[in-house]
């Protein structure tokens, strides 16, 4: 998307930052799909996670618009049954990693043929249960792995659907930790020593496996179009050797966090995936499974400011979270805007940090950030773009209990996952001693 240049850091926060159905109106309120944000955040408390409902469907509806059936969504981005739920009325597949979040799809009624089954180290009990239930396909990530299905499926004389997935061996420009396309990553098959043909003739022999095609995941959080097409491009050969039914190409695609940012929009990266796929290999299915690039816009956090401090040339704003329900910017030193949603028109004139509530100095949202100066104690602080790897990612630091999460339509909000309580934080002590016995 091309930038504005007259758009400056300090004018009030950009709507095309914030979900789709985001608006200001003339008095200055802030509402997501016709919710008053204040209301939400007086309704559910901060923090809060708010997502515009129609924000979702969309981002589902545009994915199997351009790929067709079969995309997947990448659940480790956000899940919740609600979230499963809506997705599968659109129409997707799901990208599952765990025990966890397969149970997590079924439980909001997706069937087992839309789960595809992810992950380096897979538990036998995750095998098996995706081999009985009939998952779309397993994605087979390594030889131990090939070896345990083997075993699975003769002993319950039941086939799979199987991908291997390959490691193409490039660089990939995005923060090294969320990088899975180099020949140091610990994910896949590499294509280079001969050891992703080998995976494909061990899966080709063997009855109950069936071979259906290729899957890669360069990274996250990848801006260029073109670093797609040339991972694709270096998986050309295998492809041709082995005319892959069904290719996946991970997903990956990154987007704008802050106003500098540039990137393609998810329309245009996945037209140009497809595109390839039609040119290079019209006999093969090319289908992707995006995560952030989803669901990322379609949510806001909402914070109330408890402290506005003044030290030196800056000023600390902290805020009612932290790394607590956003640790992005402290594993990866992601970049975030923040806007006071009490007053979204004022122009952003004060230099800030803003920081959480937890007890560490690296705790911080936003490093150097801009709100108006009229910021003070109770306001509503929003960093937008939050609602990829936030929830999905929130811990129990410092015993603080997760926030949680409201979907916004057609001017109703509903609470889909309500905030956990002290007494949530307990419920797993099973140790009937721990208790004082000095008063
Ligand atoms: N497919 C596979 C096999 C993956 O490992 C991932 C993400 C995706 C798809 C979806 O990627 P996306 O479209 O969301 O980029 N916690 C990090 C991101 C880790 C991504 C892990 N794998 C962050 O907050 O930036």
């Amino acid at each position: 998307m091309a930038l504005d240049p007259s758009v400056s850091m300090h004018d009030p926060i950009d709507l095309t930052l914030l979900p789709r159905n985001a608006a200001v109106d003339a008095e200055g309120r802030l509402s997501i799909a016709g919710v008053d944000v204040l209301e939400a955040a007086a309704e559910f408390g901060t923090p809060l996670f708010l997502y515009d409902e129609h924000d979702l469907r969309s981002a589902f509806r545009e994915a199997v618009d351009i790929f067709g059936e079969g995309v997947a969504y990448a659940t480790k981005a956000f899940l919740t049954p609600a979230l499963a739920g809506l997705a599968a009325t659109e129409g997707m597949s799901f990208d599952v990693a765990t025990a966890g979040e397969y149970e997590c799809c079924r439980r909001a009624g997706v069937p087992a043929s839309r789960l595809v089954l992810h992950g380096n180290n897979k538990q036998p009990e995750e095998l098996t249960r995706a081999v009985e239930e009939g998952v779309q396909w397993i994605v087979v990530d390594n030889f131990d792995e090939i070896d345990r299905l083997i075993a699975i499926t003769r002993r319950l004389r039941t086939s799979v659907n199987i991908l291997i997935r390959i490691n193409p061996g490039i660089e990939v420009h995005t923060h090294k930790y969320v990088a899975t396309g180099n020949r140091e990553s610990k994910f896949g098959f590499p294509a280079w020593t001969g050891d992703a043909d080998k995976a494909i003739h061990l899966v080709r022999e063997e009855p109950y496996l069936t071979f259906l095609g290729l899957h890669m995941h360069i990274g996250s959080f990848v801006l260029s179009l073109t670093t797609f097409l040339e991972a694709l491009d270096a998986a050309a050969p295998l492809l041709e050797t082995h005319e892959p039914e069904v290719l996946v190409v991970g997903g990956g695609l990154g987007l704008r966090y802050l106003n500098s940012d540039e990137c393609p929009t998810f329309r245009e990266w996945g037209e140009a995936i497809v595109a390839w796929g039609h040119r290079r290999f019209p006999r093969s299915r090319i289908l992707a499974e995006p995560g952030r690039s989803m669901v990322a816009r379609a949510a806001i956090t909402l914070y109330t400011a408890g402290v506005v401090q003044q030290k030196g040339d800056l000023t600390f704003v902290a805020v009612d979270g932290g790394m607590s329900d956003n640790p992005r910017p402290m594993l990866y030193e992601s970049g975030y805007e923040v806007f006071n949603a009490s007053r979204p028109l004022a122009r952003r004139d004060l230099p800030v940090r803003v920081v959480g509530r937890h007890c560490e100095s690296g705790d911080t949202l936003v490093e150097d950030g801009f709100l108006p100066a009229a910021t003070k104690v109770g306001d509503i602080i929003c960093t937008p773009v939050t609602g990829a790897y936030g929830f999905s990612m929130a811990s129990n630091y410092n015993l603080v209990p997760r926030a949680p999460i409201a979907f916004a339509s057609k001017g109703k909000a509903r609470l889909t996952t309500r905030r956990e309580t002290l007494d949530d934080l307990f419920a797993r002590e099973v140790d009937p001693t721990s208790r004082a016995s000095r008063k």
